[in-house]
């Protein structure tokens, strides 16, 4: 806290000309947001949220909102991924609808990453576009989706195949907020933090190889790190075109075909992208383009298992469930197959690789071992 009893605040610029916005990082920012969103929203707010979060941290929130005249609606949905649905998303929009917000109100999502997504995606609909802000109350969500724009829903075919790029007007990270998220989940935010610094930062990657906690003292510059390194990345490549974004998909390319062979249920998004950063690590030693170091994959599973994030690939998941996910069927492994992220060190990814089912086969194998 300052001296003058407002709380510190790191201030993280996406700086994307009209559609800029900031990202406030600290503790303690739900008690001051009125103020802090002051000027970039007007009532009528809406907040969307899940009931999880709702029981945490919604009278609190709605509560500072108050003296600064913000009356708000509250729209809860199930906590879960099965809530980023079309059908959540509808009647969400029905209710914005019966309670007449006009394209001046503007949207809260309060919550973890599938709020965000959920709610940015209502934004972007309703009346064609209504502005969002984005409070994130998860590791993930700070780090990652709440920053950038990226929104939008499942459908029964796939996970995000309906959405939009929507950048919200504010972003406010609460790390207090974190203290009440399971260990689970912050682990799995830890995932996507290990990734920011395996493409581009090695010092941020030394700095939480050996494990991070929502009291660490340094947190409010690791989540200032990541932010800045996306927000550089979505300046110069905010819709996705030029490949440098995909930089984002840094064990992302494995880890969906994870996810989506088990079900969805069986791993958090940040669990199965650490399996996938492991293959996607000895895929870079091994790929005659990038010649990673060994030294460098040790270290990296290493930083996974003291941020407790799985290595092993669970048996119950089959090597051709995944093979299949990622579309690497007998059917289709002549065409090439996907583009994935390597790293040529720590610290230095790049996209556009191709690599052949033969390695893929590998790095599978490598994920049914303990390192
Ligand atoms: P989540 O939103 O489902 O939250 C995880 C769980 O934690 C939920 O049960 C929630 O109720 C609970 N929770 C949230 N905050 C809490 C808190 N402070 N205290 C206690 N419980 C809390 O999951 P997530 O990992 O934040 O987000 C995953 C989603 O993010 C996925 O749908 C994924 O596709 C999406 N995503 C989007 C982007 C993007 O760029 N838009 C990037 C990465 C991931
Ligand atoms: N999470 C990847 C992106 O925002 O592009």
């Amino acid at each position: 806290m300052s001296s003058s009893g407002s709380p510190e605040v790191r201030v993280v610029r996406v700086d994307l000309g009209a559609r800029a916005y900031d990202v406030l990082i600290g503790r303690g920012l739900l008690a001051h947001a009125a103020q802090l969103i002051e000027g970039r929203a007007v009532s009528p707010l809406a907040i969307i949220t899940d009931s999880i979060v709702l029981g945490h941290y919604g009278p609190a929130f709605e509560q500072a909102m108050k003296p600064r005249g913000l009356a708000a609606y509250r729209l809860v949905v199930e906590p879960g991924e099965a809530s980023k649905s079309m059908t959540t998303a509808a009647r969400l929009l029905s209710e914005l609808a019966q309670i007449k917000v006009s394209r001046a109100g503007t949207l809260i999502a309060l919550g973890g990453g599938v709020i965000g997504d959920l709610a940015g995606f209502v934004a972007a609909s309703y009346l064609r576009g209504i502005g969002f802000i984005q409070v994130p109350t998860t590791l993930l969500a700070m780090v990652d989706s709440s920053v950038g724009g990226k929104t939008g829903v499942n459908l029964p075919e796939g996970k995000n195949l309906v959405g939009a790029f929507h950048q919200p007007r504010l972003v406010v990270a609460d790390l207090d907020t974190l203290t009440t998220l399971p260990a689970r989940e912050f682990n799995a935010g830890m995932a996507e933090v290990i990734k920011y610094g395996a493409i581009r930062d090695r010092a941020l990657f030394d700095r939480v190889a050996n494990g991070t906690t929502p009291q660490d003292d340094d947190l409010a510059g690791i989540v200032e790190k990541c932010v800045a390194i996306k927000a550089r990345i979505v300046e110069r490549d905010e819709f996705e075109t030029t490949g440098e974004r995909a930089l984002l998909n840094f064990g992302h390319t494995l880890g969906h075909a994870i996810e989506k062979a088990g079900g969805y249920t069986r791993y958090l998004h940040g669990e199965a992208i650490a399996l996938g950063m492991r293959a996607a690590a000895w895929l870079s030693v091994w790929h005659p383009e990038t010649q990673l170091p060994e030294a460098d994959a040790r270290a990296l599973e290493q930083a996974l298992l003291d941020n407790d994030l799985p290595l092993e690939l669970n048996p119950d998941i089959s090597r051709d469930a995944v093979l299949q996910a990622l579309g690497h069927d007998k059917k289709v492994a002549a065409d090439g197959g996907n583009r994935w992220v390597l790293l040529k060190k720590l610290g230095e990814g790049q996209s556009g690789y191709t690599v052949g089912p033969d390695l893929i086969q590998k790095a599978l194998s490598l994920l049914s071992n303990h390192p």
